[in-house]
């Protein structure tokens, strides 16, 4: 057996993972990080246009109009002790990557620039304010430069192209990881005191989607598969623009700068659903607009997109501030984004639920908020839950920071004051039979076939707009993919960058995620933030301002609810 020793394990190498790492390692923590792809390929990179932080660089903020917005945006179902938290120390948190070396854009004084995104406001409400922090539109690429650089300085040690298969308990206490080399084949077991998630999405469960091929919830699976219910899994993001049929992020920083969408008569749509901040409406709403636009007959030649014109900003705008866009939208669609409109749809971007855990990035295993021992969550596969029903355009990269950063120093505190747990007898066992009967089967069904059809099923049935009756077919076909997924078998048998396998088992997690989040969605008879039900158009908040916790147990969903936390704005109706 590969057994290896560090007091603390940190899963995934995106910003979440790296800033955990950087804090225990300063804390003279022994560190090690499992990566499933080489660290900076993180999708920390695919956040391009900034992070939100009050700043004032441009124009008068405040944190505390940074928190209101947050928490208006989510539909009140935030905790609002944890969003007060992560709009002050962005503040700080924003000042410590400069001081990291990361390169931001700079106002004309030499300042950090900052700029406009969905959903921020000035003075509670009154107009757009520039807060987001930005480097191009490639601001989660140089988080992952500026982090992984700092990480290699204090000798955090990397396991690249790890991918986590199951945690380690042992008396109710996580005192381990098990993970699988993609490049050797084999299974390694990483002895610990304390573990930290941070591992990511799952926006592979739907058709289309701004999220790489890695994002298949790997940690929120191996969580719940463990016993700890995954909070808020209905709530699942869609950014307004992904590129038509493809998904791919042109980002929020494009409306931001200026650029506004159209319908197929030209019309600037979102003036008439959100008269004063218009395009820069939270990303739930403009989601939904784009659709219904879509129903009324005024998507383009009567298809299901709508037009992003970047054409008013100029070149100069483009080339300066939105470089890989302007990148992207020549590469898959051949367009120059100066001159032409760009066709767009949404796109599932951001669960907005996951692990729950406290504002020590503690994972928490109950509606009273128990602390599991040893076991600690950050960035997307968590749920703290500073986003409730829908996440503000940059926060998701103050989350990553702030609460990567937490997790890191709760973490070094924990190991100084506790031992090693040892491992139970047979830490293997059921990840070496899962794979043994993964390889062992010649004939039966494919991941990939099932894959696309489990990701049709999330796009058409649990997407934007939800209903009783399509959640109950998503539901049903959920479970029969779930059931021929018993009898899968893989082709390539080899040890080697087995990619065959490694879908297989992410599939797997897939699968499981799929099934809580339409139960949750199922339940929740209200519309609220990115949960949209036609059949219970409303908010309703005598009922269901609560956080839903879906446990499984024997492949069967059973969901909790706790309470959500209110501290300083009393729920009101959205309006923009
Ligand atoms: O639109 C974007 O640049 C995405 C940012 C985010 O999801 O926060």
């Amino acid at each position: 057996m590969n057994v290896h020793s560090f007091d603390a394990i940190v899963v995934g190498g995106g910003g979440a993972g790296l800033y955990a790492a950087l804090a225990l390692s300063q804390g003279k923590v022994s560190t090690a990080v499992l990566s499933k792809l080489y660290p900076t390929r993180s999708h920390t990179g695919a956040a391009q246009g900034g992070i939100g932080a009050a700043l004032a660089n441009r124009e008068e903020d405040h944190p505390e109009w940074h928190m209101f917005d947050t928490v208006k945006g989510s539909d009140y179902l935030a905790d609002q002790d944890a969003v007060q938290i992560l709009c002050e120390e962005a503040v700080t948190t924003v000042y410590e990557l400069e001081h990291l070396g990361l390169p931001f854009n700079r106002t004309p004084d030499g300042k950090i620039d900052q700029r406009r995104f969905g959903g921020h406001t000035k003075d509670h409400g009154k107009s757009p304010v520039q807060r987001a922090c930005f480097a191009a539109d490639r601001t989660g690429h140089m988080i992952l430069q500026t982090l992984y650089q700092q990480c290699i300085k204090n000798e955090v040690t990397f396991f690249d192209e790890f991918h986590a298969v199951d945690l380690i308990m042992k008396d109710g206490v996580c005192c381990g990881v098990v993970a699988y080399s993609i490049e050797k084949g084999d299974l390694h077991v990483f002895h610990t005191k304390a573990v930290l998630f941070a591992t990511g999405g799952s926006g592979r469960m739907f058709k289309i989607t701004s999220n790489a091929h890695a994002l298949t919830g790997d940690g929120m699976a191996i969580a719940l598969r463990n016993g700890v219910p995954l909070e808020d899994m209905e709530f699942f993001q869609f950014h307004p623009t992904g590129i038509y049929k493809m998904g791919i992020l042109l980002t929020e920083a494009c409306r931001g700068e200026g650029g506004i969408l159209r319908n197929r008569k030209g019309e600037r749509f979102m003036e008439r659903y959100a008269p004063t901040i218009k395009d820069l409406a939270p990303r739930d709403i403009v989601s939904r607009c784009i659709y219904l636009e879509v129903r009324d007959g005024n998507g383009i030649d009567g298809k299901d997109y709508v037009h992003l014109d970047l054409t008013i900003l100029g070149k100069e705008v483009i080339k300066k501030k939105l470089p890989d866009i302007d990148d992207f939208v020549r590469t898959y669609m051949g367009l120059d984004p100066s001159r032409d409109l760009v066709p767009i749809q949404p796109t599932a971007h951001y669960a907005m639920g996951g692990i729950p855990a406290n504002v020590r990035s503690e994972v928490v295993k109950d509606e009273k908020n128990t602390v599991l021992k040893g076991f600690y969550a950050a960035g997307e596969c968590a749920c703290v839950s500073v986003h409730g029903a829908n996440r503000l355009g940059t926060n998701s990269l103050v989350d990553i920071l702030v609460f990567g950063r937490r997790a890191g120093l709760s973490m070094a505190d924990y190991c100084k004051g506790s031992d090693y747990t040892p491992l139970p007898s047979d830490p293997l066992g059921p990840t070496q039979e899962t794979i043994a009967r993964l390889r062992s089967q010649n004939s039966g069904e494919r991941t990939a076939a099932l894959r696309d059809q489990l990701q049709s099923v999330m796009m058409d049935k649990c997407g934007v707009f939800r209903t009783e009756s399509g959640l109950q077919e998503a539901r049903s076909e959920v479970l029969k993919l779930k059931d021929r997924y018993s009898r899968l078998a893989i082709s390539d048998k080899s040890q080697v960058f087995n990619s065959d396998l490694l879908d297989a088992m992410e599939l797997g997690n897939l699968m499981d995620l799929s099934l809580v989040t339409v139960e949750a969605a199922l339940a929740r008879q209200e519309s609220r933030g990115a949960h949209y039900r036609e059949d219970y158009p409303k908010r309703n908040d005598a009922q269901w301002l609560k956080h839903s916790l879906a446990s499984m147990s024997h492949g069967a969903v059973r969901l909790n609810y706790k309470n959500v936390v209110i501290t300083q704005f009393q729920p009101q109706e959205r309006k923009y």
